[in-house]
């Protein structure tokens, strides 16, 4: 987009802000200056059908100053906003491989640090929690097991806090790397996720309330999967019967994603199947 607005530069008004400020951008691709016009003109778009007013611009740019100075490298107040606004979920969606595993948010709180285990690895954070067996496939849209797919897990403890959150338990509990054996399963031993409430103490909480709305997340796991040769996703899988199904406060649910845990032998499982589709990794 390089063509030039028309009149002087400095000759502006409501009727041709939107183009100038376009024209202003000398993007290095195509796709780059085709998504700044569509944000500019969406931006100006939306300001013009509801009349923003300059206090509600002040208020608008003030809540996103507040999410930046409440962020850190362990909470992105950002990716939150993106996530109950639904944009996150959007994306998820919309980008998706076909044929592929749904996928759903990343959410706040992974961490790329997570310890590589081997297949079979207990991620509890003490022996005596009830213990869950995940067993699980990644499987290619072909229907074979992806030989070299890699998982990357985090989920909460039963209380619903992740370790990182948690200063009674180990930081790189409940969570892990883990390279898939050649015919693409895993398993791994961990416990059944609590249900949480997204951070709301910041700004999105404030939005969140205004809104009349709920912080809670059901309960779920987090997997990010890669394999040479396919595209990664990120997705979660949800516990049947979780009261928060049906409300979860960044719509990060699939009906696909959802498992139930079975009895075997006396102990809880959880069987998943993942499938990833060819493309760039
Ligand atoms: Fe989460």
């Amino acid at each position: 987009m390089t063509a030039s607005a028309p009149g002087p530069a400095y000759d502006i008004h409501p009727g041709n802000v939107t183009e100038k400020v376009i024209a202003s951008f000398h993007m290095r691709s195509e796709r780059e200056s085709q998504l700044l016009a569509g944000l500019v003109t969406h931006l100006h778009a939306f300001a013009r059908e509801h009349h923003v007013t300059h206090e509600e611009w002040a208020k608008a740019v003030g809540f996103l100053f507040r999410c930046g100075e409440i962020s850190s490298e362990k909470r992105d107040e950002f990716m939150l906003l993106s996530d109950v606004l639904g944009l996150s979920s959007l994306v998820d969606m919309t980008d998706a491989p076909k044929g592929a595993t749904e996928g759903s948010v990343l959410g706040p709180f992974y961490a790329s640090d997570s310890p590589l285990l081997p297949i079979g690895a207990d991620l509890r954070a003490s022996p005596e929690d009830a213990p869950l067996l995940v067993r699980g496939v990644v499987r290619s849209t072909g229907g074979g097991g992806v030989p070299g797919a890699s998982i990357d897990m985090w989920q909460t403890n039963v209380n619903g806090l992740y370790a990182t959150q948690d200063d009674a338990v180990p930081d790189d509990a409940l969570r892990c790397k883990m390279h898939c054996a050649p015919d693409g399963s895993f398993h791994f031993t961990t416990v059944l996720p609590g249900p949480y409430m997204v951070p709301d103490d910041g700004p999105v909480g404030e939005l969140l309330r205004a809104g009349g709305r709920t912080a809670w997340r059901p309960a779920h796991f987090h997997f990010l999967l890669r394999a040479d040769g396919h595209r990664p996703i990120t997705t979660e899988i949800f516990i049947a019967g979780d009261p928060h199904l049906g409300s979860d406060a960044v719509f990060g649910v699939r009906k696909s994603l959802i498992v139930e845990p079975v009895t075997e032998d006396g102990q809880r499982v959880v069987e998943l199947a993942f499938t990833l589709a060819p493309g760039d990794a």
